[in-house]
C-alpha cells in the first residue's frame, strides 16, 4: 500500500492534461482562425492555461485546439461557501427580481413553482401576486378541446416565454435559452489535478463553480480580438463554458433593475445576486444538508472514539 501511493499520484500528474484535453467541450459557437500557424489561438488565451498546459505552438503548423473556457471564472465569497454557509435571503430576493426582469424574458425555470418562493420569506399573499403576473397556458384544454391561458397560481411552475425550444432558437440566434433551474450544478469549470483534489477538504470545500461560472458569463463579454472570427448573431464571451461566443447578447448592464434595499444597481451586483439565487433554485436545501452533514461528523468522530475505548477495554487482559 505505502508503494502504490506514490505511484497513484504520479500516474495522476501524466494522465491529467490528457484527461483534460479529451472531456474538452464539443460544438463551439464560432470558430478560432489564426493569422499565423500554432500561434494565434494561444494569444487568445489566459497565460495561466497556456502555461499550464505545456502545448503552446503545437509541431506541423498545425493550431493547437483551444480549450474552452478560454478564461477561467474568478473564484468569489458566497454566504453559501463551505461548511457553515447560509443564505443571504436578501440576495435572493434581488436575485430573483434580477431573473424576473431580465432572465424571465428568454430563460424558463420549469421546476421551480411559485410557491417555492416561499422559502425567501415571502408571504402567501405575494407568492399569490407573484404568480399571478404571468400567463400560464393551461396543462389541460377547456371543454372546446383547446388550450387556453390564465393567470398563474403559486402551484405553477416558471413557465418559458416561448412556446417551445425551436421558437426560442429561430427568435434568439439559433440557439434556445436553457432552462434555469438546474444551471448552476450543471455548469462548473473543470479545476484540473490537483485542485479537484484539494476541493474535498473541509477546510476549501469548493463546490461553488457554478455560480462563479454564471457570474464570470454574466460580467465576462468582451470585443473579439482581431483573429477570432464569430458567427454572426453570436457575442464574443471567453467564459463561455463551450466555445469563444455564444448566441446571448449581454444580458445586464448598470441601472436597469431597481432595487428596494439600497444595494448597487450595477451590473456586478446583478450577476452576483443573480447567481446566488440560481444556486438556491439548483439546491434549495443546501444549508440544511451542511447542517446534518457537521452533526453526522461528530457523531461520527464521537463514534469512532468509543469503539476504540471499548476495543481497549476488551481487550485489555489478553496477553500479546
Ligand atoms: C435575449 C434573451 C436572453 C436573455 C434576456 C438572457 N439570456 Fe441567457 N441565454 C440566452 C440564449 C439564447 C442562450 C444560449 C446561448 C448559446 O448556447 O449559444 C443563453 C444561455 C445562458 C446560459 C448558459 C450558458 C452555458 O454555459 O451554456 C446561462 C447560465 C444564462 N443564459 C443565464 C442568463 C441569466 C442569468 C440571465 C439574466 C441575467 C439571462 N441569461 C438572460 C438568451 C438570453
Amino acid at each position: 500500500m505505502r508503494k502504490l501511493l506514490p505511484a497513484l499520484l504520479v500516474a495522476g500528474v501524466v494522465m491529467s492534461p490528457a484527461l483534460g484535453r479529451a472531456q474538452e467541450p464539443a460544438a463551439p459557437a464560432g470558430q478560432i482562425v489564426g493569422d499565423a500557424p500554432g500561434e494565434a489561438p494561444d494569444a487568445t488565451r489566459g497565460t495561466e492555461q497556456a502555461v499550464a498546459e505545456g502545448h503552446g505552438g503545437e509541431a506541423g503548423g498545425e493550431h493547437a485546439t483551444p480549450h474552452y473556457p478560454l478564461k477561467k471564472p474568478a473564484e468569489l465569497s458566497w454566504t453559501f461557501a463551505g461548511p457553515f454557509g447560509h443564505w443571504d435571503l436578501g440576495q435572493l430576493q434581488r436575485g430573483l427580481k434580477v431573473y424576473k426582469e431580465v432572465c424571465s424574458n428568454c430563460h424558463s425555470m420549469n421546476l421551480v413553482s411559485f410557491r417555492n418562493f416561499s422559502a425567501l420569506g415571502y408571504s402567501d399573499e405575494q407568492v399569490r401576486a407573484l404568480a399571478a403576473e404571468y400567463q400560464i397556458t393551461d396543462p389541460a384544454p377547456n371543454a372546446q378541446g383547446e388550450m387556453f391561458q390564465r393567470a398563474g397560481i403559486p402551484s405553477d411552475r416558471l413557465p418559458s416565454p416561448y412556446p417551445n425550444p425551436e421558437a426560442a432558437a429561430a427568435a434568439l440566434g439559433g440557439a434556445h435559452p436553457p432552462d434555469l433551474s438546474l444551471i448552476a450544478k450543471a455548469r462548473s469549470v473543470e479545476r484540473g489535478f490537483p485542485r479537484f483534489l484539494l476541493d474535498i477538504f473541509p477546510w476549501s470545500q469548493y463546490a461553488e463553480g457554478g455560480p462563479d461560472y454564471i457570474h464570470a458569463l454574466l460580467t465576462g463579454y468582451e470585443q473579439a480580438p482581431a483573429n477570432v472570427t464569430i458567427q454572426p448573431g453570436t457575442y464574443y464571451n471567453p467564459h463561455f463554458i463551450s466555445g469563444p461566443a455564444l448566441a446571448m447578447a449581454p444580458p445586464l448592464s448598470d441601472g436597469q433593475v431597481t432595487y428596494d434595499d439600497g444595494a448597487p444597481a450595477t451590473m456586478e451586483q446583478y450577476s452576483r445576486d443573480v447567481s446566488a439565487f440560481l444556486m438556491w433554485t439548483a439546491e434549495p436545501h443546501l444549508v440544511e444538508r451542511k447542517a446534518t452533514g457537521f452533526v453526522v461528523m461528530i457523531f461520527l468522530i464521537g463514534f469512532a472514539i468509543m469503539l476504540y475505548l471499548v476495543k481497549r477495554r476488551v481487550w485489555a487482559d489478553t496477553p500479546h
